[in-house]
């Protein structure tokens, strides 16, 4: 299985070469015009391989050292390439694992398992439109990981992508048995912790599930009845402590910020021990991120911790009680989906108004043309439709190679 994973990463290697003078043209008017000429063709030549060699210079020194640039210059819109701007190619080398090979992906998310018939859906690479993601092979990356702990935090979307993030290392193990969770424990919608240890690799790979990031509390004694829980936004997680000590961090939010999962079922905000009845939902979101970022800023230690957060996962509903949906056989030609537009604006903001080094990982656009990669029935048990969900293998996994070659593009932290 790791030779599929590598055959698929060389067969996406675009060789990189960085343009040389043409020679040949020096060469030429160097013969015809003589002499005279000689001492500025020399000098010309000379300023040409000095050039050449500053431009070496200056790459490597940018791909090695200028961590603050290259953020820039790998994720941002305004630089070389914003690789989150892109679509979907097809390619015969994916999916990047079988699930049901892997002991760490949920039944629940193996549509394979659950029934679906066509296969054209795990055959999709993600494309950045100006460049290609980096080439990297997964005995690479293990490689790479070697004593560190990677920590997921957020909402079931995390929690798949926790799950596509080991099954992929997975395919670079030798004994799977060498691979185990912490605490034996089982995958569940509600666990609170999972981590997986990559014995071999020293490697520890965990899921902490906290759906809004901020704290839960009970609502104020006289409080109106309808309020059965809180959410504190100016508090976060009451977990956070758990998730300071790692290299690796990659936060989300935004599935359980709708009437439904909060003022339906009795949840409503709380800033400075005082209630929030009329506070509209984007008002308190952007709150709550305003906390997580400065719980990051003076929380987390961002010499050595790479801290993430990961936009909206769009689903495609056809209606807005999410009660219908279609699993179409092809991804569409045009991004179309629920992508939570406002929440990625709000995102930006305070991302962008923070000093501490976040990136962003914008994935909304791609996942708005994967119409053909949502569960839809094919769940377990079967008694639900999903168009939020992704099957894995899918897209959750190009979320993590976009992970894997920022890591292995940008190079690691000083470490402890
Ligand atoms: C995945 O692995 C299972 C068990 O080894 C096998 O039966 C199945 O055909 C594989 N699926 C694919 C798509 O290769
Ligand atoms: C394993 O990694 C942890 C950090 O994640 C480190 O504290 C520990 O010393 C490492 N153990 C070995 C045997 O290398
Ligand atoms: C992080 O690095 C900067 C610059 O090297 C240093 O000034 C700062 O003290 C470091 N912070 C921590 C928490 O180690
Ligand atoms: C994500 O990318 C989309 C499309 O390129 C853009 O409109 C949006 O502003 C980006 N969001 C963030 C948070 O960078
Ligand atoms: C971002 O900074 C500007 C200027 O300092 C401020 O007006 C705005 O409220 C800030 N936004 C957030 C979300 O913190």
């Amino acid at each position: 299985m790791s030779s599929v994973f590598s055959r698929s990463v060389s067969a996406r290697l675009t060789p990189r070469s960085v343009n040389s003078p043409r020679v040949s043209v020096h060469r030429k008017w160097w013969v015809t015009q003589g002499p005279s000429f000689s001492n500025l063709a020399m000098v010309f030549c000379l300023a040409s391989v000095l050039l050449v060699a500053g431009c070496i210079v200056y790459l490597y020194a940018f791909r090695y050292f200028g961590r603050g640039s290259l953020v820039a210059g790998f994720f941002d819109e305004s630089n070389v390439c914003n690789v989150f701007d892109g679509s979907w190619v097809p390619d015969g080398s994916y999916p990047l694992y079988n699930s049901t090979e892997c002991p760490f992906a949920e039944r629940g998310f193996n549509c394979l398992a659950n029934g679906r018939q066509d296969m054209n859906y795990l055959k999709w690479r993600w494309k950045p439109r100006h460049c290609d993601i980096p080439n990297f092979d997964v005995h690479e990356i293990l490689e790479s990981l070697r004593g560190k702990r990677v920590v997921f935090v957020g909402d079931s979307m995390s929690r798949t992508q926790w799950e596509s993030f080991i099954c992929i290392l997975m395919t670079g193990v030798q004994d799977p048995n060498t691979v185990y969770e912490v605490n034996g424990n089982k995958i569940s919608k509600t666990i609170r912790f999972l981590g997986v240890k990559f014995q071999t690799f020293n490697l520890s790979v965990e899921f902490f599930r906290s759906v809004f990031l901020v704290q839960q509390g009970l609502p104020p004694r006289h409080g109106p009845r309808r309020v059965h829980m809180t959410l504190k936004l100016d508090k976060m997680d009451d977990i956070n402590q758990r998730w300071i000590d790692s290299d690796v961090l990659i936060f989300n939010s935004g599935h359980w910020w709708t009437p439904m999962k909060l003022f339906d079922a009795g949840f409503y905000f709380e800033v400075g021990g005082a209630l929030k009845l009329g506070m509209s939902i984007n008002s308190a979101f952007k709150m709550a991120l305003d906390t997580w970022a400065s719980w990051v800023e003076t929380m987390v230690n961002t010499n050595r911790t790479h801290v993430f957060f990961r936009t909206f996962e769009p689903s495609h509903w056809s209606g807005s009680n999410q009660r219908a949906c279609e699993v179409t056989e092809q991804p569409l030609s045009v991004a179309k989906a629920n992508d939570r537009s406002e929440f990625a604006d709000i995102i930006a903001e305070i991302v962008g108004n923070k000093t501490v080094p976040v990136t962003v990982l914008n994935v909304t656009l791609m996942g708005a043309f994967r119409s053909d990669a949502h569960i839809g029935t094919w769940s377990h048990p079967s008694t639900i439709l999903d168009c939020s969900h992704w099957c894995l293998p899918g897209v959750p996994d190009a979320w993590n190679e976009l992970v894997f070659s920022y890591l292995l593009t940008n190079g690691w932290k000083n470490i402890r």
